[in-house]
């Protein structure tokens, strides 16, 4: 089919199954929080252990998932895969990573989580990321600034996603976009499917459910991701 570059956008629904909640659930509250009191930079100062003790307990939860069939499939695509292969989360869980390990991702391959990663933090004063695997004190200090404070390596509503030129740069140039387990509700990622689209590229959803932006794709897939990533896997790989 001649399909070469190509760019994945995963939201929650891929780690769905492996335990980790989705955001936009029926009740409207994320693990019974609005997402205002608790992803937000206004948040943090208002109540820094709030949103401390909000994120601590999503990095520990990290200890006991893991990746399922779906994460498993995108790996094995990144090590297949001979062309260009830009693979965007929003997740910020490590599932994606984690599944990749034991194999080797080919080089035209990259992982961006544009929405940070919970075991990481940040250095309110320096900047400098390091990597953070225990919990946050509501008033954490840094170790790379005397007058820093430590806070959850995330990108909080109001704030700018990460690697953002690399992810256009890369859209703008791909055959094939698909998008797999998001809900198409949070800017920029719901504007991805036009920005590929423009550069001539098929698009392709695989969700649980429609998503919102369903019509912008030229074909969804629907069901589970653990079943429907794995298929749709093994098509791409034997169409190359
Ligand atoms: N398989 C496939 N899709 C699934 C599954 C599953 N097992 N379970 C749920 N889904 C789908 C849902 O139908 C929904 O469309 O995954 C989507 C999850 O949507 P959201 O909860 O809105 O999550 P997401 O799109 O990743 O949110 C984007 O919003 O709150 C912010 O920063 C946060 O990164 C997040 C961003």
């Amino acid at each position: 089919m001649g399909l070469s570059r190509l760019v994945i956008l995963t939201g929650s629904g891929v780690s769905a199954e492996s335990g980790v909640p989705t955001f936009r659930a029926a009740d409207g509250l994320w693990l019974g929080h609005r997402v205002e009191d608790v992803a937000t930079p206004e948040a943090f100062a208002r109540d820094p252990a709030l949103v401390q003790d909000f994120y601590n307990r999503r990095r520990r939860q990290l200890a006991e998932v893991q990746p399922n069939a779906a994460h498993r499939a995108l790996a094995r695509l990144a090590a297949e895969w001979r062309s260009d292969c830009l693979l965007v989360t929003q997740n910020v869980d490590d599932l994606h990573e984690r599944a990749q390990a034991g194999t080797s991702p080919g080089s035209g391959f990259r992982l961006i989580q544009m929405h940070g990663e919970l075991l990481k933090a940040v250095c309110t004063a320096s900047g400098r990321v390091c990597e953070w695997r225990d919990d946050l004190q509501a008033r954490h200090p840094s170790p790379h600034a005397a007058d820093g404070l430590l806070r959850p390596h995330i990108v909080w509503f109001g704030e700018l996603p990460l690697e953002m030129d690399t992810i256009e740069a890369a859209l703008g140039r791909c055959d094939l976009f698909v998008s797999i387990g998001t809900s198409g509700a949070v800017w920029p990622a719901v504007g991805f499917v036009q920005q590929a689209r423009r550069a001539g590229a098929r698009t392709v959803e695989l969700n649980l459910e429609p998503s919102l932006n369903q019509e912008m794709f030229d074909e969804g897939r629907y069901g589970l991701a653990s079943q429907i990533v794995p298929a749709f896997v093994d098509e791409l790989l034997a169409d190359r």
